[in-house]
């Protein structure tokens, strides 16, 4: 049998998107291997949302490409560093069998049979209402895990400042909800309780549908709203805990934010970029809404769900972000208590409208203090909110044994919270344990069931 090895760099999209490789692959009869080493097929699946993140394909690259010499072996480049400089990648690697973007993905097999016979470049990108969501389930998914996600838009209609985004994914699609419905059921049937809808704007999907300019099926069958959506997902039997992931501020309408009120088993938590406190700086970065206007959305969503566990994503050291606007995302993440954020240094990116402000840019020591502070703030923050949970009891969706320590359990609460817990063999993964909290850590938080 033919073996594959998938390599994802990057969001929870590119998860998803190998996800729907192994998928198809799998319909052609290959099995995933454990190392690249031992595979027929290698694919990196790959990020270029920071230079961080894009610098790994080429270590990555170096690993694998030298095998080509002793063994024969296909290898490919996908996702959004394919997508932004496929060309140069295809003439820079020229034993690199296959390149091709996000939107290929459900080719892949076309492709492999294709790149037996010549190499493969294909970074093209679908049409609003033709692009094809791929349906079949990953045979990873539901293998013993709780948790499964389920794409629901492609692309990015936004345009942030400092983002690739829009260039690696293309326009915003918004999936059909018949199809994230049925998807949702057939990951249930499996055994998954756990569902995260995801895309990048999660929050406006089906506003862009019967917008001017759109033709096809996809213009005469507009999506309901995406607070409707929550709703018809809620009612999927099997399904205990509701996620989604990642919405934008702007778009948290009240529909949306009723959902709370509503809707049980839509999480305690909830990721909310914000990317800075400063209006100045969110204004240069495009973002649409003002320091005012987040607190307002947060303070309507804790009305609606009082418990409600907020996390964010920050960038400090934007071009032109001043002392005084760095304090103001400390004083936001202090107002708001934000119980978890993935803070970055910018990182300025090809093609994208920031690189226009570099005459401003910040020095790389300012720009690393700040992060450090930042960081700091934000660890002092979650260990009191975590110590403040010492005692209560929490329930806990079972998620399997402990990676680390023998004879122990972990699982999530609602809030999102990673619990650990002594655990018989008779805990059932997928179901819900009472647990007290007994100790508790800057991440992790450790307990005994009731
Ligand atoms: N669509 C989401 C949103 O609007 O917040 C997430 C987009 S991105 C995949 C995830 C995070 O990466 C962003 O929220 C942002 O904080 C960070 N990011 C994006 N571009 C960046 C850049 N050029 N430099 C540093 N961080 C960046
Ligand atoms: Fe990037 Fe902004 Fe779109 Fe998020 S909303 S993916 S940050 S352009
Ligand atoms: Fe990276 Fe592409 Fe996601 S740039 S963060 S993998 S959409």
């Amino acid at each position: 049998m033919p073996s594959v090895y998938i390599k994802t760099f990057g969001c929870q999209m590119n998860d998803y998107d190998s996800g729907k490789m192994r998928a198809q692959l799998a319909a052609d009869g290959f099995i995933a291997a454990d190392e690249p080493g031992d595979a027929d097929l290698v694919i990196v699946n790959t990020c270029s949302i920071r230079d961080k993140p894009e610098q790994k394909l080429h270590s990555f690259l170096g690993t694998v490409l030298p095998q080509k010499k002793v063994r024969p072996v296909t290898v490919a480049i996908a996702g959004c560093v394919a997508q932004m400089a496929g060309k140069e990648l295809y003439k820079k690697y020229p034993s690199v069998d296959m390149v091709f973007g996000p939107d290929a993905v459900h080719r892949i097999r076309e492709m492999v049979e294709e790149s037996k016979v010549r190499r493969v470049l294909d970074v093209d990108f679908f049409g609003e209402d033709t692009y094809p969501f791929p349906t079949d389930v990953d045979p990873g998914d539901g293998g013993g895990s709780v948790a499964g996600f389920v794409t629901i838009q492609k692309g990015c209609d936004n345009k942030c400042t400092f983002c690739v985004v829009p260039s690696t994914r293309g326009v915003e699609v918004s999936r059909p909800a018949v199809e994230i419905v049925d998807e949702v059921q057939r990951l249930c049937d499996r055994g998954v309780t756990e569902i995260t809808l995801i895309g990048q704007n999660v929050n406006s999907y089906g506003l862009k549908l019967g917008a001017p300019g759109l033709v096809g099926e996809r213009a005469t069958q507009p999506q309901p709203a995406f607070a409707e959506l929550l709703r018809r997902v809620h009612e999927v039997e099997g399904l205990e805990l509701l996620r989604y992931t990642t919405s934008h501020p702007r778009d948290m309408g009240d529909d949306v934010i009723a959902c709370y009120r509503d809707l049980p088993k839509l999480a305690d938590h909830l990721h909310l970029p914000v990317q800075s406190g400063a209006d100045r700086v969110l204004r240069r970065m495009k973002r649409f809404y003002t320091r005012e206007v987040y607190l307002d959305v947060v303070a309507r969503l804790r009305a609606a769900r009082p418990s409600l566990v907020l996390t964010t994503d920050v960038i400090v050291g934007f071009p032109g972000e001043s002392d005084a606007d760095f304090e103001e995302t400390v004083t936001l993440l202090e107002a708001v208590r934000f119980q978890g954020s993935f803070s970055f240094i910018f990182s300025p990116r090809p093609g994208t409208s920031a690189l226009r402000l570099m005459d401003d840019a910040i020095p790389a020591g300012v720009a690393s203090a700040r992060l450090t502070r930042f960081q700091a703030v934000q660890r002092t923050i979650q260990l009191e909110e975590h110590r403040g949970m010492v005692g209560r009891t929490v329930p806990v969706l079972v998620d399997g044994p402990s990676a680390h320590d023998e004879g122990v359990a972990c699982g999530r609460t609602s809030s999102f919270k990673t619990v650990n817990f002594p655990a018989s063999d008779d805990v059932i993964r997928g179901s819900w344990v009472n647990v007290v909290i007994g100790v508790a850590y800057a991440n992790t938080l450790r307990g005994t069931v009731i």
